[in-house]
């Protein structure tokens, strides 16, 4: 590795690199800038039997304690223009952009698809890993395809968006072909067309405004949403929604509904129901609790937050007994959206 010309960071403090600000180190860090650099980078760590974690901006990452292996950082940015069509708008992202400058540049230039994703912490590759939803529109949506590499063979491969299994905070990439491919670009499908997406709550009032809003005032609405109810990530750590949010059969629905008539919920289907985490945790009494340096969010209890210098141990036990008090009460077992590393 040592004639690279890439800078490799040993013994590295990774608290720049997780939102929610855990001060633990790497052994190695190594953030590349194009895809031929990624692949001898692979090539180098597959010749010594090197542990690999790719991260992008490390808003979905609890670490647990240091890593004894290698941090890989795509520092891979362009956005350009492909083609388009009478209705569609197609732009190759590169995997390293800060999500939200996509969304920013999309929602000036007037085209739809990812206004109400604004303002999502992270970067593009994870944006089609975790396929990021938010205000009733999920990343799928407008994923065209996305361009990878496997770890074990440093070749190229593209996904179709039918072959990325999307699923609730979901891919093929969690689960399947788990840390098998890294992500370097991602094609997205914008609609130079408006297309509204307006059913969440704050943002039906713009149905009765009567005025189609632009792509910007879309975004601004739910920009203003979020800073509202989220914590701003330069001030407090978090990692956005801690837990997801359960599907329930609708039996433990209905038996929670018989003591709790307003008990908030979606139908998925026939006999499934999601309730939101942040109802059940609040039921609770969590709601604003410290544990040690974390707590939970007071205005969003689904959010655990690094109020003061949290160790990592902090916020694990701060979610184990969050979970622990909702099964007691529910019954019903919350599964955390963060990955543990
Ligand atoms: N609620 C409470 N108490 C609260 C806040 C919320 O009971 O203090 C209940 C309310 O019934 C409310 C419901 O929870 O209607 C849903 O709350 P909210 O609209 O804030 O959304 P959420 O379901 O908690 C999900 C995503 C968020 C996304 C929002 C908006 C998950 C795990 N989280 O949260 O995504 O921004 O919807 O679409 O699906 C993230 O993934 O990191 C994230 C922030």
């Amino acid at each position: 590795m040592r004639d690279m010309p890439i800078t490799i960071h040993h013994h590295y403090s990774l608290r720049e690199h997780n939102t929610f600000g855990m001060d633990v180190k790497a052994k190695q860090f190594i953030s590349y800038k194009t895809v031929d650099e990624l692949v001898e980078v692979l090539a180098a760590l597959r010749d010594c039997g090197e542990r690999i974690l790719h991260i992008g901006g490390g808003s979905n990452l609890l670490f647990t304690r240091d890593f004894d292996g290698t941090i890989l950082h795509s520092d891979i940015k362009f956005i350009e223009e492909m083609y388009r069509d009478d209705q569609h708008i197609f732009f190759r992202v590169g995997a390293g952009v800060v999500w939200d400058d996509f969304c920013a540049q999309m929602a000036r230039d007037d085209y739809y698809g990812t206004e109400n994703l604004s303002y999502i912490p992270g970067e593009v590759g994870a944006s089609a890993i975790q396929n990021i939803g938010a205000y009733g529109v999920e990343v799928e949506s407008i994923i065209h395809e996305v361009e990878t590499v496997a770890v074990a063979t440093g070749q190229p491969r593209v996904f179709q968006v039918k072959e990325c299994e999307y699923g609730y905070r979901d891919s093929i990439f969690k689960h399947r072909l788990k840390g098998e491919y890294i992500v370097t670009a991602v094609v997205y499908k914008l609609s130079l067309i408006p297309v509204f997406h307006l059913d969440y709550g704050p943002l039906r009032e713009f149905n009765s405004r009567g005025v189609k809003p632009s792509a910007q005032a879309i975004r601004d609405a739910v920009i203003d949403i979020r800073r509202s109810k989220l914590p701003e990530p330069s001030e407090k750590g978090s990692a956005g929604s801690f837990f997801k949010n359960p599907v329930v059969p609708v039996e433990v629905y209905q038996h929670i509904a018989a003591s709790y008539a307003d008990v908030p919920h979606y139908v998925v289907d026939d006999r499934h129901i999601k309730i939101p985490a942040a109802w059940l945790i609040e039921q609770c009494g969590w709601k604003g609790k410290r544990h040690g340096g974390a707590a939970v969010y007071d205005k969003q209890p689904l959010i655990l937050v690094n109020e003061c210098q949290a160790t990592p141990g902090d916020i694990m036990e701060l979610a184990s007994l969050i979970q622990q008090s909702v099964f007691n009460k529910f019954h019903i077992q919350l599964e955390p959206e963060v990955n543990y590393i």
